[in-house]
């Protein structure tokens, strides 16, 4: 079966370190595993590589709201990244950061390449600009009144209500998110890649078999409108790696983004001995491929393979783009509760179930898979714990109770053997082309065999006929002998059950060159004990996921507090709670939720939208007494802006109850 041995770098996208991982991200990680684990096995040399994607103006920004530096919010974030993918087997050999000398040092020298090939121009552009917090504004952190509908609190670039594209420039009455102060125009001087000075070779690569079809046809339509130049640079305050030779300039988060794979890689190098040039290498021989989803293709399809080639590396062998994962026929929604997050899943359920359920789902297209948890269970209960465990365990017992777990000496029959074995061939192929619903199509259809070869020759039945041994032996012996092809074919997708099955078949089935060790059936081979190797799934596990991830879609879920859980004394005195009475409270048209409440606080008014809708009337509210933060920074809501926040305790829906101080309390009174 062996052919020649093949040297691969496979990468995932970088997650951004600013949130957690979720089963969306799932779908990509989960992807390339399969297929970097399906390489190992066929005894290719094949490295997977990743890493967190750590600067940017998000985390900046995330990291000031939460009180720390940007290297500790991404340090404790990369923590959760690496534990979510270990527990979910997703088996890096190195998974770095991109905030790391290695991948400073590949920056400069790419930049400085291009810069020295003459494809990098610099030209004065005007952006907008918060002038209270000093800082220019990506597109998202500016909101204001759509210039169409008139909807308020739209982002910079499209509206939500109805669906125009625009700049942020057009917006009427534009606030920036940080502040709410209004933007102003301000003029700086930006670095610029010359995309356009890579057409030909751009051209080129896309002719060749490096992307799918539908990237193909979206590359043309990208090359039909002419390749723009794209800007490189952000100006201070901002968290990345500064340009050489300029002063405040820093490179854009894309551009140092995909550099983190060579970093990582790098990284891996140094630790291994492994040639980092033998891979990355204008002529190298060994393969790169990308795994990503179909929202970063125009990055990875267009701007990573030109800075490769100006910088003179390799370019990518291919560049595999997937859909995105919607959760019961829908977006994933937090109020739905189907925004998992990683853990939250891992909590409940067994990860290789979602395992086995994306291999079913994925194909080699850029399409949308949906996780329908009905179709979910079905399918695990029906194909893993019903069709594939369910060989062992049928055969197990006897061999074990009746023949001190010895297998018989010979094969019963070795044509159904042989046409177990000989689905390699296909298996291996799609594997390869990533058509992994196809595999397990492929594999059920075996494990049907299998059974029905058990079925036929009913081992439970000769087991009360004293005098039959041979021939129980025999069936058991031959039937164990396809749960193990069926486990080495499904060891990419479930490792851990896998690893489950090579204790209990005493022999290994998910190590490299396994598949062709299948050509040599056991035969008077001693098995272990068998303990059951993979549960039906449980609903109610499924429903408290759900049930757990339920939130309001504005929470902010937290990210440093959940690993250490504790403000400090200097962190609580900031927080400026007042007493305040309730001068207004009226219903937020379009928003079944929320109250906006006039707060009087002695010296000033101020506006907080609370999410007590349920819970109250505005007119049992007016009068009152309750206690607020203060010092919040006003957030920008779909509705207008909100300048604190009101202090409640409650479970939540109805059940909420606005802190009211004691009596004789006064507005504008400090509470601590
Ligand atoms: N940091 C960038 C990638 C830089 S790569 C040099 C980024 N990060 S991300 O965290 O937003 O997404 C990481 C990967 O997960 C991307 O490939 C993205 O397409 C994928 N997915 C994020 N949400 C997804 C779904 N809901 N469904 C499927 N894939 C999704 O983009
Ligand atoms: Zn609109």
């Amino acid at each position: 079966m062996s052919s020649q041995k093949r040297k691969i770098l496979v990468t995932s996208a970088l997650p951004y370190a600013n949130g957690p991982i979720h089963l969306g991200h799932m779908v990509e990680y989960i992807q390339t595993d399969i297929w970097a684990r399906y390489q190992r096995l066929r005894s290719h040399e094949c490295y997977f590589v990743c890493a967190d994607d750590a600067h940017g103006t998000p985390i900046m920004l995330k990291a000031q709201a939460e009180g720390i530096a940007p290297e500790e919010l991404i340090e404790a974030v990369g923590e959760q990244h690496r534990a979510d993918f270990k527990d979910f087997g997703v088996n890096f050999d190195n998974y770095y950061t991109t905030h790391s000398e290695e991948n400073r040092e590949l920056a400069e020298f790419i930049y400085t390449q291009l810069e020295r090939g003459g494809h990098i121009s610099r030209r004065v552009i005007e952006q907008a600009f918060d002038p209270e917090k000093n800082i220019f504004l990506p597109d998202r952190f500016i909101k204001g009144e759509c210039p169409r509908c008139r909807a308020p609190g739209q982002y910079g670039d499209n509206c939500e209500n109805c669906g125009a594209t625009y700049s942020p420039n057009d917006l009427i009455n534009p606030v920036s998110v940080l502040s709410g102060a209004r933007p102003v125009r301000k003029n700086s001087e930006h670095l610029f890649f010359k995309l356009n000075d890579f057409e030909d070779m751009l051209k080129e690569w896309t002719r060749g078999k490096h992307v799918q079809e539908e990237a193909r046809n979206k590359l043309q339509e990208w090359f039909d409108a002419g390749l723009r130049d794209w800007d490189i640079s952000r100006e201070a305050p901002y968290f990345g790696f500064r340009i050489p030779n300029e002063t405040d300039k820093y490179f854009y988060v894309w551009l140092d983004a995909p550099i983190g794979y060579l970093a990582s890689f790098r990284n891996l190098c140094a630790r291994t001995g492994l040639d980092f040039d033998e891979f990355l290498k204008a002529d190298s021989r060994a393969e790169m491929y990308h795994f990503i989803g179909k929202d970063i293709l125009y990055f990875h399809a267009l701007f990573w393979p030109a800075m490769l080639t100006g910088a003179g590396f390799r370019a990518p062998s291919g560049v595999f783009a997937h859909g995105f994962l919607t959760v019961n026929g829908q977006k994933m929604s937090k109020s739905r509760g189907t925004f998992i997050q990683a853990r939250t899943y891992l909590d409940h359920l067994n990860p290789e179930y979602l395992r086995y359920y994306f291999a079913a789902k994925l194909n080699d297209r850029i399409e949308d898979l949906d996780l329908n948890f009905d179709d979910f269970t079905q399918r695990v209960n029906s194909d893993l714990v019903g069709k594939v465990v369910n060989v062992a365990s049928r055969c197990a017992g006897f061999i074990a109770k009746r023949f001190a777990g010895m297998l018989s000496d010979g094969l019963m029959d070795e044509a159904l053997y042989k046409e177990f074995i000989d689905a390699r061939i296909r298996i291996g192929k799609s594997y390869e082309n990533r058509e992994f619903s196809r595999c397990m199509r492929d594999i059920m259809t075996l494990a049907d065999k299998a059974n029905q070869f058990i079925a036929e020759h009913r081992p439970w039945e000769i087991a009360k006929e004293g005098t039959r041994g041979d021939e129980l032996q025999s069936i058991c012996s031959q039937g164990l002998n396809l749960f193990r092809v069926l486990i080495a074919y499904l060891s990419p997708v479930l490792p851990q059950t896998a690893y489950g099955a090579e204790s209990f078949l005493n022999c290994s089935v998910s190590g490299s060159g396994d598949w062709d060790a299948l050509d040599q059936p056991l035969v008077s081979h001693r098995i272990g004990s068998y303990s059951h190797l993979i549960q039906r799934v449980d609903t109610k596990a499924i429903d408290a996921m759900i049930e757990s991830s339920k939130q309001p879609e504005t929470t902010n879920t937290g990210t440093v507090n959940r690993t250490t859980n504790t403000i400090d004394i200097d962190q609580f005195g900031k927080i400026d709670l007042r007493v305040a009475r309730i001068v207004k409270a009226e219903y937020v048209e379009g928003a079944d939720k929320l109250l906006r409440l006039t707060l009087d606080i002695g010296d000033e008014a101020r506006t907080v939208f609370a999410g007590i809708r349920a819970a109250y009337q505005p007119d049992e509210l007016e009068g009152r007494l309750t206690v607020m933060v203060a010092n919040l920074e006003p957030r920008t809501m779909r509705f207008g802006v909100s300048e604190g926040m009101v202090l409640a305790a409650g479970p939540g829906d109805k059940e909420i109850f606005l802190l009211a101080p004691d009596h004789g309390a006064q507005p504008g009174m400090h509470v601590r």
